[in-house]
């Protein structure tokens, strides 16, 4: 598949994936630019009033202004908080890599551009077939850009994620580090890693505190966004 979009994958679960998505998309759209948001699967989704309420797609809705169908945009949403292909498993609705690929074909038609979240890191397994976050992102035929934590154990991840996305024959625009405080060591990662993978380092997102909420604080989160590094990967 071709088409205009970009894939966010990270390191881990709850490494930042989601705000990168809400500012990249908020930014696009303010742009003009017909944007969408996608995930494959969402896990962990609360029941509110018998319906599953997609915390990611929800909220990355409501930073971007984006009105589309969750049903749409995320084909796949699971109450337990688990690995796709077990929430799946658990809940009876395996995930299919074609009604995947479908849902987002659609999408495609639809806009000029999709950006795209993952769940967890790029090896999650979608389903008990073995088709994995990474087997979905090629199929897409996205490039990723891959989200990161700042501080210590960040270059073990970073590298394992950039070398099994090679594996896949993913295109790795670059490497977003999350949650950076100017330490010695995280101003090492960030050199570490554009030597080590030969890949930019396309921005730096400060440690906005234990209470930060991207709702509460959009307008100062945006500014962070607007001035920097995304001009070209759009
Ligand atoms: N730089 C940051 N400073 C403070 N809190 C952050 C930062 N980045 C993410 N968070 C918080 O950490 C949690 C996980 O972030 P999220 O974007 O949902 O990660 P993921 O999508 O990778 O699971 C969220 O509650 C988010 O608000
Ligand atoms: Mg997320």
């Amino acid at each position: 598949m071709t088409g205009k979009g970009l894939f966010i994958t990270g390191t881990d679960t709850g490494v930042g994936k989601t705000i990168v998505s809400a500012g990249i998309l908020t930014l696009l759209r303010s742009r003009g630019i017909n944007a969408c948001y996608f995930k494959p699967a969402l896990t962990g989704a609360e029941r509110i009033n018998g319906e599953l309420f997609p915390e990611d797609t929800e909220l990355v809705k409501a930073i971007a202004g984006l009105d589309e169908k969750n049903e749409n945009i995320t084909p796949f949403i699971f109450e337990r908080a688990a690995s796709p292909h077990f929430a799946a498993r658990l809940e009876n609705r395996p995930i299919k890599k074609n009604s995947l690929l479908q849902a987002f074909q659609k999408l495609q038609e639809k806009y000029e551009f999709i950006l795209a979240e993952g769940c967890g890191g790029i090896a999650v397994p979608l389903n008990d077939e073995g088709y994995l976050i990474a087997d979905f992102i090629r199929d897409s035929g996205l490039p990723c850009i891959i989200t990161a934590r700042a501080g210590l154990g960040t270059l073990n991840h970073t590298l394992l994620t950039v070398e099994f996305a090679r594996q896949f024959g993913i295109a790795v625009k670059g490497i977003i580090l999350n949650g950076f405080t100017g330490t010695d060591i995280e101003k090492d990662n960030l050199n570490s890693i554009e030597k080590l993978t030969n890949l930019p380092i396309l921005g730096t997102i400060p440690w906005m505190g234990e209470n930060f909420s991207i709702r509460k604080n959009k307008k100062a989160f945006m500014e962070l966004f607007v001035k920097n590094w995304l001009e070209d990967l759009c």
